[in-house]
């Protein structure tokens, strides 16, 4: 038998992808035809869908995660009458904006250290951190692996925190046979490019507190009355109420935001919401394929986990070497057009060295991970041999 030729890749193998398919563009004219580009029925079929496929009674569509977590920080601190200062729990391992937003709302993030083998929150953790002046927990369910919930939850529960599940890097997975975003109070998404379903920009909040899905509404919406949340509402209200909404649409009640996102986005995103079983489909298949090849390098290269319990929806493929730097590895992927990046670290940000100083290394878990740890691609659009490829470069790379 001849030789099989080996795969060499062209183009940069990349963390992430997208291919627009004909559901997206048709659903797009649709909008474009419609000449409705301001909240309407595309929106409204990706919040419900969305918030059923979460089990989640409600899901508001907006423009990030960020505002999405920005605004369910302060419904929250609104609502339950929190200071400035007041103390929230994140994780010590995460994208920026998790943190971010606890200082765009006046209050001071506490960091936890993450679990050595999911990254995520180490609940365990969480109860040495909490003071009086604790109010809410953040956890994150990162590269698309659902954060220890049960144990968050109790610990939540018992000392009197609000919940804010960060689902940004996390979508359709489960913990426990329940869906992630409806744990806590608030569940927030990303649907940035390369996460699970993409628009371009965008995000979502889910919850099924009726008062709290009100209150985001507004707060996406410029802290409008909760009368007049969305454009049609002047029109489909009852001849006796339409005075009411007329008096009322132009109040506003809080400090609100524009964070509001288009119809055009909600197109893209409800056309990938039909494919959303296809795509996770692909992500899993491709992750397998970087285990089942790797295994045998797991004394030195630590690789991905799937807890009993938990589904896992591989918004990237992470490993962390056990017992040195990633650089060398890292050039040498590089080197062969093979994407990596580093995961998430957050408290050697210059910009957190500035607030923070130097507290890194109270948080080795995290420092570990900011040494030896990064990221690959696993996205749809990988093909089996970019995969095998990965695979066989970095098992070159340990010979
Ligand atoms: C964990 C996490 N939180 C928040 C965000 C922010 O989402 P966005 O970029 O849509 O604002 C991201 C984005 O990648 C993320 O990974």
């Amino acid at each position: 038998m001849a030789p099989q030729k080996r795969f060499v890749p062209t183009e940069q193998i990349g963390v992430g992808g997208l291919e627009i398919g004909p559901l997206e563009k048709k659903y797009v004219n649709q909008v474009l035809n419609s000449s409705r580009l301001s909240h309407g029925p595309f929106s409204q079929r990706f919040e419900s869908i969305f918030a059923r496929e979460h089990d989640c009674r409600y899901a508001c569509f907006l423009s990030s995660g960020t505002s999405a977590l920005h605004i369910a920080l302060a419904v929250l601190k609104e609502r339950h009458g929190w200071r400035d200062g007041d103390e929230v729990l994140v994780p010590a391992v995460t994208f920026i904006s998790t943190a971010n937003i606890v200082l765009y709302n006046g209050l001071q993030p506490v960091f936890v250290d993450v679990d050595p083998q999911t990254y995520n929150i180490d609940a365990a953790q969480m109860e040495g951190k909490i003071t009086e002046r604790t109010r809410a927990v953040i956890p994150v369910h990162l590269f698309g692996l659902p954060a220890e919930m049960d144990q968050i939850m109790e610990v939540a529960e018992r000392r009197g925190l609000r919940v804010i599940e960060d689902s940004c890097e996390t979508m359709f997975a489960t913990y426990g046979g329940k869906k992630v975003g409806s744990f806590g109070d608030v569940g927030c998404f990303s649907t940035y490019v390369a996460h699970i379903l993409v628009t371009g920009v965008g995000g979502f909040c889910t919850t099924s507190d009726d008062e709290l899905a009100v209150m985001l509404k507004s707060a996406m919406n410029h802290g409008r009355d909760a009368i007049y949340l969305h454009m049609d509402d002047d029109k489909t209200a009852e001849k006796e109420r339409l005075f009411e909404v007329a008096a009322r649409r132009f109040r506003f009640v809080r400090l609100g935001y524009s964070f509001r996102a288009t119809e055009l986005e909600a197109a893209i995103g409800l056309a990938q919401l039909e494919r959303k079983d296809e795509f996770l489909l692909q992500r899993r298949r491709n992750a397998k394929i970087l285990t089942e090849g790797l295994s045998h390098l797991e004394d030195r290269l630590q690789l991905p986990i799937i807890p009993e319990g938990r589904t896992h929806s591989f918004m990237m493929y992470p490993m962390v070497l056990r017992d040195q730097p990633k650089s060398d590895l890292v050039n040498f992927l590089e080197g062969r057009k093979i994407e990596t990046r580093d995961m998430l670290p957050l408290l050697s940000q210059p910009i957190y060295r500035q607030i923070f100083g130097d507290i890194e290394g109270q948080y080795p878990v995290a420092r570990w991970i900011n040494e030896s740890g990064f990221y690959v691609g696993c996205h749809p659009y990988l093909k089996p041999e970019e995969m095998e490829y990965m695979v066989e470069m970095i098992c070159e790379y340990f010979r």
